[in-house]
């Protein structure tokens, strides 16, 4: 008995977890519009300002990227002209709630 009430609980978990992606992916988007400007809109990227393309990047690889901007493992160098850019852009994303909703959006914009 308890073993089942074990398995329902982590079926519902898994139910409710895909729910709130959905959502994520939405408040990503408003939060894409800042990010807009140098990546473009459906996060294509821009060459001219060294912006590279975002789209349908793994969401656990775009958060490990931002955590690393927003630590100073990346950008933080002064030769590093391309990553001291992204610096404040990452650190507009105040919560981890952010970076995921924004890499969650930005993973199916490939899509
Ligand atoms: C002022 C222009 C600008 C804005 C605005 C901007 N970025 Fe960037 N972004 C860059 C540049 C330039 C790079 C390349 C950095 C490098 O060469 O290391 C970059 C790199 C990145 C990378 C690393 C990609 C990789 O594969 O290494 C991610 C992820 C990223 N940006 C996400 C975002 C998000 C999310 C936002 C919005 C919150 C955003 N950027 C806003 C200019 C910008």
């Amino acid at each position: 008995m308890r073993k089942r009430l074990v398995v329902a609980a982590a079926a519902l978990a898994v139910f409710c977890a895909a729910d709130a992606s959905a959502q994520d992916a939405e408040h990503g988007k408003q939060l894409f519009a800042t990010c807009q400007t140098c990546h473009g809109a459906k996060g294509e990227g821009q060459q001219a300002l060294n912006a590279p393309p975002l789209a349908g990047l793994p969401s656990w690889y775009t958060v490990r990227q931002l955590d690393h901007f927003k630590q100073g493992i990346r950008g933080a160098d002064p030769k590093d002209t391309y990553g001291q850019q992204m610096v404040p852009m990452a650190k507009m994303l105040a919560t981890d709630q952010d970076v995921a909703d924004v890499a969650a959006y930005i993973e199916q914009l490939g899509k």
